[in-house]
């Protein structure tokens, strides 16, 4: 069975003041995690605050970033070792825009999904598609491309421990979110090629988002299809009643 989850991904926002008082606001108000799971993704200056305002709460903490490495001269980089040792537990990884500004391939999310998972993070890794292989109708093999580069090499019981979200680069931050049949295609190509590497009951246990211009107004189409278990939320997520009526959509 898998729990869906709405999480947000706040980005290079909200000072540690604003994200603590933000958790605050929201903690009384959410689900029990067994029926809805809910998380936040914010910036690494602010995550143990964050984490200590949810504490005794369903609500999640996640790191939108983390190295492969535990320790050592890597200047600027965070620990997924210390990640866990401070309380947070989920990480994205691979979003977009780490792709795209800092240049992290698909060998490099690899062996940061390994080490995430080495430390007992729960990794959501994001998948992304752009317009220009939309278009070429190139999606299918960029898709199952970047998930076999991605998850290479994890074993059947790592992958369930693994969330991916499927977020096409030209809905995030457009308001043009895709569709709830483009999106779930994307999912379910996402869920087939997890089948491919490791078995249908594997890819039936493995959460699958999507992510790009979710709103209160498209959360109930997205989340009524059949393979999407929950939503990756950036914009929308910065505002905390806002984020609530994503959550109780
Ligand atoms: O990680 C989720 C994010 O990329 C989506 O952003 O603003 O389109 O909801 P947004």
């Amino acid at each position: 069975m898998r729990v869906p989850i709405i999480a947000g991904n706040w980005k290079m926002n909200k000072t540690v003041a604003e994200s603590v008082e933000f958790v605050k606001k929201i903690r009384e108000q959410l689900p029990p995690a067994n029926q809805l799971e809910t998380a936040l993704a914010g910036p690494t200056l602010s995550l143990v605050s964050m984490r200590e305002a949810a504490d005794g709460s369903p609500l999640k903490i996640a790191a939108e970033n983390c190295y492969y490495k535990n320790e050592g001269a890597y200047t600027g980089e965070t620990s997924p070792y210390a990640l866990y040792q401070a309380g947070i537990h989920h990480v994205i990884l691979g979003h977009s825009e780490r792709r795209k500004y800092f240049h992290e391939t698909d060998e490099i999310i690899n062996k940061k999904i390994k080490a995430a998972l080495t430390d007992h993070l729960c990794p959501i890794v994001c998948c992304d598609d752009t317009m220009g292989r939309r278009t070429a109708g190139k999606k299918v093999h960029w898709v199952v491309n970047q998930i076999l580069s991605d998850a290479k090499g994890l074993s059947s019981d790592e992958i369930r421990h693994v969330t991916i979200a499927y977020e096409p680069s030209w809905a995030i931050g457009t308001g043009q979110s895709a569709d709830p049949d483009e999106a779930e295609e994307g999912c379910y190509l996402i869920r087939q090629t997890i089948a491919y590497m490791y078995g249908k009951e594997v890819a039936g246990d493995v959460r699958v988002l999507y992510g790009g211009s979710v709103t209160t107004s498209n959360i109930n189409a997205l989340m009524a299809s059949r393979d999407i278990d929950g939503v990756l939320v950036g914009g929308a997520s910065l505002d905390p009643e806002t984020f609530l009526r994503l959550v109780n959509h």
